[in-house]
């Protein structure tokens, strides 16, 4: 049973004092050095399945969505997060957008936007409480949303890959401690049994303990 107080442990650190150092922190150092995922990978992410009508769901500092090789001069951009501050900080980043902001929780139903051709769920599953099966109730809020052949991609951190060095065990489980993750459970087949219940080609990649997914709408 998901509690209200776990939703809110997986959210609140993004302050505005803790996003002004996230992306040197995050993408400069954690990923290389603890996780053993390339940032460059997670960039090359989203330039292969951005498209010109884009959500982005748990948008951080938006700085995929700041440093993406859009496919169209004017891309239209909606963020949705639970958290207004990284809602705020993210719009300012890419205000040469015009992006829309949403105020909710993806863990319940969304209200009615779209349609999208395609949704960014950076870092989200792993902030979420709960196994992969109740998470990828996400997945089912989002369907409404999604047009025909719309690409849904993403990256999580899973609780197997992890690099044998003894501070990336200890980030993990500081991390899971704190409410911050809770990815104790999450596995890689029930990631992949999530995206193809629901979507078509999908394609998993393993970097260290991260998933970068990426699926086709039907
Ligand atoms: C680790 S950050 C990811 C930031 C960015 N996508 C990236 O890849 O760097 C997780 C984001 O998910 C948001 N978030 C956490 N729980 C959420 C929920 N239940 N619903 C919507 N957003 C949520 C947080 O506020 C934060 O912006």
């Amino acid at each position: 049973m998901v509690q209200a107080s776990d939703i809110e442990a997986g959210h609140a650190v993004y302050s505005p004092a803790f996003l002004r150092i996230y992306d040197l922190f995050v993408h400069g150092l954690v990923n290389h050095l603890v996780w053993h995922c390339p940032t460059a990978a997670l960039r090359a992410l989203y330039d292969r399945n951005v498209k010109a009508h884009h959500l982005d769901i748990g948008v951080g500092t938006g700085y995929f969505l700041d440093k993406a090789r859009w496919p169209a001069a004017h891309p239209d951009i909606t963020l949705l997060d639970l958290n207004p501050h990284c809602l705020d900080f993210t719009s300012r980043r890419i205000s040469r957008f015009a992006p829309r902001t949403v105020v909710a929780n993806i863990l319940e139903p969304l209200p009615r936007l779209g349609p999208f051709d395609s949704v960014g769920f950076g870092y989200l599953f792993h902030c979420i409480p709960g196994t992969i099966p109740e998470k990828a109730i996400a997945f089912d809020y989002l369907r409404p949303l999604l047009a025909p052949g719309a690409r849904v991609f993403g990256a999580t951190i899973l609780n197997s890959g992890l690099p044998r060095w003894r501070p990336s065990q200890a980030l993990m489980d500081f991390y899971n401690r704190m409410g911050f993750f809770s990815n104790a459970k999450d596995t890689l087949t029930d990631l992949t049994a999530a995206l193809e219940q629901r979507f078509d080609h999908v394609r998993i990649d393993m970097k260290g303990p991260v998933a970068l997914f990426e699926a086709q709408a039907g």
